[in-house]
């Protein structure tokens, strides 16, 4: 296992973090433990949850697996806050009352004093930045949390709390959590460069595109019915027609050729183009079984040359949009 540091902390953390999203929903507990037996077994001592992943289950697991297994202290354990997680006018978003709650349920579900790193899953628009950031600066003086991060957010509101914490002295934000992938990849024309520019780390999340990029959905077929783009189909969830489109195709062709050529799996090419990025700190991956995860380890230990990466690149380029496009023609030699 390659080991990468946090942004510009001193923190070195494995080059995949495991996210626990289909802990206590497709996958059940003893699973859930033996996919994070194996994860750690792989050297891996980064985990991703969230309060609202299944509701609190996921932390639950997560947490009596420290416990038993006696891995905390080896762990760099990141977590989320800003979702419903109950009925009440206050059980949701960045107010200092819900950051000081949800801490303290996060902290009991995951059997731990400390969170490494404390994340805020979306912008929230009803509160002052300046409150979330103060209370989330008082978690870490507090020592409840030893990092803060940020997932979901537009380029200005990552700015502008950056700026607000660094203007008060606060802790600020050390890690950004965008969606990025072959398939999402409109995070590199504002996020990927603040970050570069900041020294924040970048942890992709869905890094195969919730599975699209493993190869299993393939154009003029019904998606698997054991996959979660099947499930959701069964449900009547648009998740199969927002994503079968031409662009899909053409990166999955890139993919299979590139596979192919290189004896390794989809998934494994599509996790090696974001281990390439130089401001990827680590890809996110999420498994529903252990042979999935067994798979998808098979990323690490060899690297995409610069023409297969050109190849992957120009399968999934986006046109540039105004401004960046603007921008970008306008630039001085
Ligand atoms: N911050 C946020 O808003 C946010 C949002 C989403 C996720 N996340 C984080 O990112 C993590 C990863 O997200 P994700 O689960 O969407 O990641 P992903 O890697 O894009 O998708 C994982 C899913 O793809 C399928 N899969 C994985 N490996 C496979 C293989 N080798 N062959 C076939 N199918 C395979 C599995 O689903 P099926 O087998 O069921 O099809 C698996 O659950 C989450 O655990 C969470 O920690 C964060």
């Amino acid at each position: 296992m390659e080991y990468r540091y946090l942004g510009n902390t001193g923190v070195k953390v494995s080059a995949l973090c495991l996210g626990c999203l289909t802990f206590g929903r497709e996958t059940d507990e003893t699973t859930s433990r033996q996919i994070l037996d194996r994860f750690a077994s792989a050297g891996g001592n980064f985990l991703d949850t969230a309060d609202v992943y299944s509701l609190g289950a996921s932390e639950e697991i997560v947490g009596r697996w420290l416990h038993d297994a006696g891995h905390r202290q080896q762990i760099i354990l990141a977590t989320k806050v800003f979702s419903r997680m109950g009925a009440g006018p206050n059980d949701e978003g960045l107010s200092r009352k819900h950051i000081c709650d949800a801490v303290e349920a996060s902290l009991r579900r995951l059997h731990t004093d400390y969170i490494d790193l404390y994340q805020v899953h979306c912008w929230d628009s009803r509160t002052p930045l300046a409150e979330t950031l103060a209370a989330l600066d008082d978690l870490v003086r507090a020592g409840k949390v030893r990092y803060i991060g940020a997932s979901n957010f537009a380029g200005w509101h990552l700015m502008k709390a950056l700026a607000t914490s660094d203007a008060h002295g606060w802790a600020r934000f050390i890690s950004l959590q965008p969606q990025y992938s072959l398939i999402v990849r409109e995070t590199e024309w504002e996020l990927i460069p603040l970050c570069q520019a900041e020294g924040l780390a970048v942890l992709p999340w869905s890094p195969l595109g919730s599975g699209w990029l493993t190869g299993k959905y393939r154009s003029g077929q019904e998606p698997p019915e054991d996959s979660r783009v099947g499930r959701a189909y069964k449900r009547g969830d648009d998740r199969w027609r927002s994503r079968e489109n031409e662009r899909t195709w053409g990166i999955l062709a890139a993919l299979d050729a590139v596979a192919a050529a290189r004896g390794k799996t989809q998934a494994q090419v599509a996790l090696a183009w974001l281990l390439a990025q130089p401001v990827v700190t680590s890809p996110i991956i999420g498994a529903r079984t252990v042979a999935q995860l067994e798979s998808n380890l098979g990323c690490l230990g060899w690297s995409l040359s610069a023409e297969e990466l050109a190849q992957l690149d120009t399968a999934s380029a986006l046109r540039l949009p105004y401004p960046y496009d603007f921008i970008r023609n306008a630039q001085r030699v």
